[in-house]
């Protein structure tokens, strides 16, 4: 076998906290910074955009837009904070005027799915998107469709990245019903619908997470929520605004659920998003008997740079012997990035918990189906594996190899898992695969765990 690379961190091992205690600022939300970066750089005007310890995910929204000239300087400050000041392109019709050949999205579905909406309209000669391996998998047609509707030049290969997108202008507005409630989907429609004439209306068949409609509006363009159903009129100019973007309800729901499973904890995550169509997660740890409070400042009180989203804080305590819970429906969608956090709760819970209607989960960054149910079995759980979700009853905590396949979301949840004893201590072969989402994850963790115990306490 060969040897590591020097400065290769090797695999990360995690044990049972002997408490969890402390306050966590948890990196900014990843939906809301690829939208305040991209739409700032389709406005007109300048912008500073603070980005709260930014993962790759982020960092490839950045990459892209700045080969293509809207990025004037990057500036880290001393918590790993990130300033991006940006020079709009004055419309999206300009932004594929530079002829930039290939652009690389990496492990990053909503930049290449934001991207190629924000260039079907561009004038330019074209782009190729591409990313890595796990991205080259993901589905690409439900977003080409779409596009090609409106008249956009779009090619993929074979349903997947690559995707070539040369700018047509203009575009022509379309009414369109969204096979799968996406947010990512229906954000690339939204985006070339600015450089479309007339009103395009997009129909969801569930509720999907708001960030594209607050921000477009926020910036000047005239975009409507109203239900499951979103209008744009188009053509529209954006005009560039400054924002701070809060914490991450997806990271912070980490610990969410590390302190609701650990019989002595408390912690308070600083400054999270606090948007409604994000909040499922609290309501569903509740629901299972989480002790979780909302610190909200009044409107009045909120930081002025937030822009249009709504932030406060997050404090959980643990000791709680949570319930066993059954999702399905429209819920599903609301949930989806926080599903293999749950399916960690649900391994704790007293009963058989069950997902249903969750088959998205197949096409995420790995199949987060397979890998919750083969990880819950390692760690001891019952798990079943269904087409569309699983079904959970929890059992002993063994000790486990966790096998993530590179995805971010499966390390954090089985390290929590092992962290709040779930788990009888586990071993992440590739645990740089956090700074996807979360590069400071196991920094954090050290923070407010202490002393780690490679064996939990009988239950
Ligand atoms: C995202 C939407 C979700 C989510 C992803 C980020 C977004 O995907 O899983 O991590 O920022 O629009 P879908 O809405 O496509 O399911």
């Amino acid at each position: 076998m060969s040897q590591p690379e020097p400065g290769f961190p090797g695999p990360r091992r995690v044990g049972f906290a002997a408490a969890l205690r402390g306050e966590l600022r948890v990196p900014s939300d990843k939906s809301i910074a690829h939208r305040a970066l991209l739409f700032n750089a389709l406005a007109s005007g300048d912008a500073e955009v603070t980005v709260r310890r930014p993962g790759a995910d982020v960092r490839s929204t950045a990459g892209a837009i700045e080969a293509m000239g809207a990025i004037e300087s990057e500036t880290a400050d001393e918590h790993g904070g990130v300033l991006y000041r940006l020079r709009g392109w004055e419309g999206s019709a300009t932004a594929l005027g530079k002829g930039i050949e290939q652009l690389d999205c990496g492990n990053s579905g909503t930049t290449m799915r934001l991207l190629s909406g924000a260039l079907a309209g561009g004038a330019g000669r074209g782009s190729t998107l591409v990313g890595d391996a796990s991205l080259s998998r993901r589905p690409m047609e439900r977003v080409a469709g779409p596009l090609r509707a409106m008249g956009a030049d779009v090619t993929t290969t074979d349903g997947h990245a690559p995707v070539t997108i040369r700018g047509t202008h203009p575009l022509h507005a379309i009414r369109y019903q969204l096979p799968v409630a996406s947010a990512q989907v229906l954000g690339a429609i939204a985006l070339a619908a600015l450089a479309a004439d007339g009103t395009t209306t997009i129909e969801s068949p569930g509720p999907t997470r708001d960030h594209t409609e607050r921000l477009l509006a926020w910036l000047g363009a005239s975009v409507r929520r109203d239900g499951l159903t979103t209008t744009i009129d188009g053509p529209a100019a954006l005009r560039a605004r400054s924002l701070v973007v809060p914490g991450d309800i997806s990271s912070a729901a980490a610990w969410l659920v590390a302190a609701a499973l650990h019989p002595d904890a408390e912690l308070r995550l600083v400054d999270v998003s606090l948007n409604p169509s994000r909040l499922a997660i609290v309501d569903v740890l509740r629901d299972m008997g989480a002790d979780i409070r909302i610190e909200a400042p009044e409107a009045s009180a909120a930081s002025p740079d937030a822009g249009p989203e709504p932030s406060g804080d997050l404090v959980v305590r643990g000791g709680n012997r949570l319930r066993a819970i059954s999702l399905s429906g429209a819920r599903v969608a609301e949930l989806i990035d926080e599903l293999p956090l749950l399916a960690v709760a649900m391994g704790a819970a007293e009963g058989t918990s069950e997902l249903r209607d969750a088959s998205e989960l197949r096409v995420k960054e790995s199949d987060r189906i397979a890998l919750v149910v083969r990880n819950l079995a390692a760690i001891g759980a019952n798990a079943e594996e269904l087409p569309d979700g699983w079904r959970v009853t929890a059992g002993p905590a063994l000790p486990a190899e966790i096998e993530t396949a590179g995805d971010h979301r499966i390390a954090i949840a089985f390290a929590v898992a092992a962290l709040s004893g779930i788990a009888g201590g586990v071993t992440i072969g590739d645990p740089t695969c956090v700074d996807v989402s979360y590069p400071a994850f196991w920094d954090d963790l050290e923070a407010v765990a202490g002393r780690e115990r490679a064996v939990a306490p009988a239950r």
